[in-house]
């Protein structure tokens, strides 16, 4: 029975939540008339001491604790006597798990939302100091049309960003206090959930108790964006894992962000890159998991409810460290711009461009796009590149390619000719790590 029920292992991780909605509870008793004034301060002090033996490992968990609530009942009792005894009124574990559950989502999410705004900010300083480095643009991992580093390392911020907007929303869903609810039909105390929640500093107040007691709606959200995060890093970190392969040769990992392998010296792998790449189907799995349990689970409060920690907690705790690592990854990663731009050349990647120039003089796109293909075809079978193309080859293709168009081979020039927004113009691109940074800014200003 108890090694099922006990969930102190794993929420006594909430100690410092529950410190925080036990004082705003005595608060609402005080108000309430169901407890002294003058008890507050004696409750605050063993409170304090409380979350600081926590902290220094002191506090030991008897084995009657079933779980953090119950601990830190059992311990106001014993230390205050008859002001422990008073503190549960008007309350249950179930609102109070909620409860806490809501203020560690909270922390939870702001502490994320920095370590993305980070990653998002090293990201578009790379993006910048890159806006000029060029390499291929892939689709299908075919080499599609060249494009430069910066334009694709911002490409990853952007979807970091939008990360980071979930995770401030995950914080404001979490942003309500439900201390009041009770079991799930609040009490006949007359105490004034306000209270509480403007002594926790929520933005709201539960509307309505049952639904107080059952949602954990805010957990999916935050589960939700760690697990966005952790499938946007697992794919900038199969990039690294591509990048550094000798197949790519575009980039290195210093020896410190690599490993070893334990019978062949040569090697250095990109671990930590295949780690976070990895780590994302734990991600996957987890938000899975809490979806699973909150399905046809019937109102209101269920023990199943329980079993939300363990997942959410690893979740935020893998996301966190995910992040971490690509930040310090990309800041290591020596990129090889010579090879990228070699990369960036070849492969037809004028192609899309001969099309356009046509469509600009008044060519059909489907005309203009048969003609580059014979082009492709035509240098493919000489077996020489658009810059050596002979005038009888451009008007056999079509009559208005001339000479100059070979000049369209030159992928600075392509990148030039995108400079629109959005596009991978070193103009553009040097906006778009502006708007990264502006983003990140405005965010992290946001955040408490
Ligand atoms: N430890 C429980 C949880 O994490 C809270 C206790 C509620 N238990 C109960 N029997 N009403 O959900």
């Amino acid at each position: 029975m108890l090694r099922l029920t006990a969930s102190i292992d794993v929420d006594i991780a909430l100690l410092g939540c529950d410190v925080a909605a036990t004082k705003a509870h005595a608060r609402a008793l005080v108000k309430a008339g169901l407890l002294e004034p003058a008890a507050l301060e004696a409750l605050d002090g063993a409170l304090d001491d409380l979350a600081r033996e926590w902290r220094e490992g002191t506090l030991r968990p008897h084995p009657e604790d079933e779980d953090v609530h119950s601990l830190v009942e059992r311990e106001l009792t014993t230390r205050l006597g008859d002001v422990g005894s008073r503190i549960h009124a008007g309350r249950s574990r179930n609102d109070l798990v909620a409860a806490d559950l809501r203020l560690w989502c909270r922390d939870a999410a702001v502490d994320l939302c920095r370590v993305t705004g980070s990653l998002i900010a090293s990201l578009a300083d790379l993006a910048e100091e890159h806006t000029d480095t060029l390499m291929p643009g892939y689709t299908h991992l075919q080499r599609a049309q060249p494009v430069s580093l910066g334009f694709h390392l911002a490409a990853h911020g952007f979807a970091v960003a939008r990360d980071m907007t979930r995770l401030q929303a995950a914080r404001a869903a979490a942003d309500v206090s439900v201390l009041g609810a009770g079991a799930l039909a609040t009490s006949t105390l007359g105490l004034d959930p306000k209270v509480a929640a403007t002594e926790l500093g929520c933005a709201g107040v539960f509307a309505n108790a049952i639904d107080a007691v059952s949602d954990r709606d805010f957990a999916v959200d935050l589960t939700y964006a760690c697990t966005t995060l952790a499938v946007h890093l697992s794919r900038l970190a199969e990039e690294i894992v591509l990048w550094t392969s000798a197949e790519f040769g575009f980039a290195s990992l210093p020896d410190e962000w690599s490993t070893g392998s334990s019978m062949m010296p040569q090697k250095r792998n990109p671990d930590l890159a295949e780690l976070v790449r990895g780590r994302s189907a734990g991600a996957i799995g987890d938000l899975t998991s809490l979806l699973t349990l909150l399905k046809a689970l019937p109102l209101a409060y269920g023990r199943d409810l329980q079993e939300d920690k363990e997942v959410l907690f690893r979740s935020v705790a893998r996301a966190g460290d995910a992040a971490l690592a690509m930040t310090r990854l990309m800041a290591a990663l020596d990129f090889d711009t010579a090879r990228l731009g070699e990369a960036a050349a070849g492969g037809g990647g004028w192609a899309t461009d001969v099309a356009e120039a046509l469509v600009m003089r008044g060519v059909p796109f489907r005309h203009a796009h048969r003609a580059a293909g014979r082009l492709v075809a035509g240098l493919e079978e000489l077996g020489i590149e658009l810059a050596e193309a002979s005038q009888e080859l451009l008007a056999d293709c079509h009559p208005l390619l001339d000479l100059d168009d070979r000049g369209l081979a030159d992928p600075k020039s392509a990148l030039e000719r995108r400079s629109m927004p959005g596009g991978p113009a070193p103009s553009s691109v040097r906006e778009q790590a502006q708007t990264l940074k502006r983003l990140v800014q405005g965010m992290v200003r946001e955040l408490p």
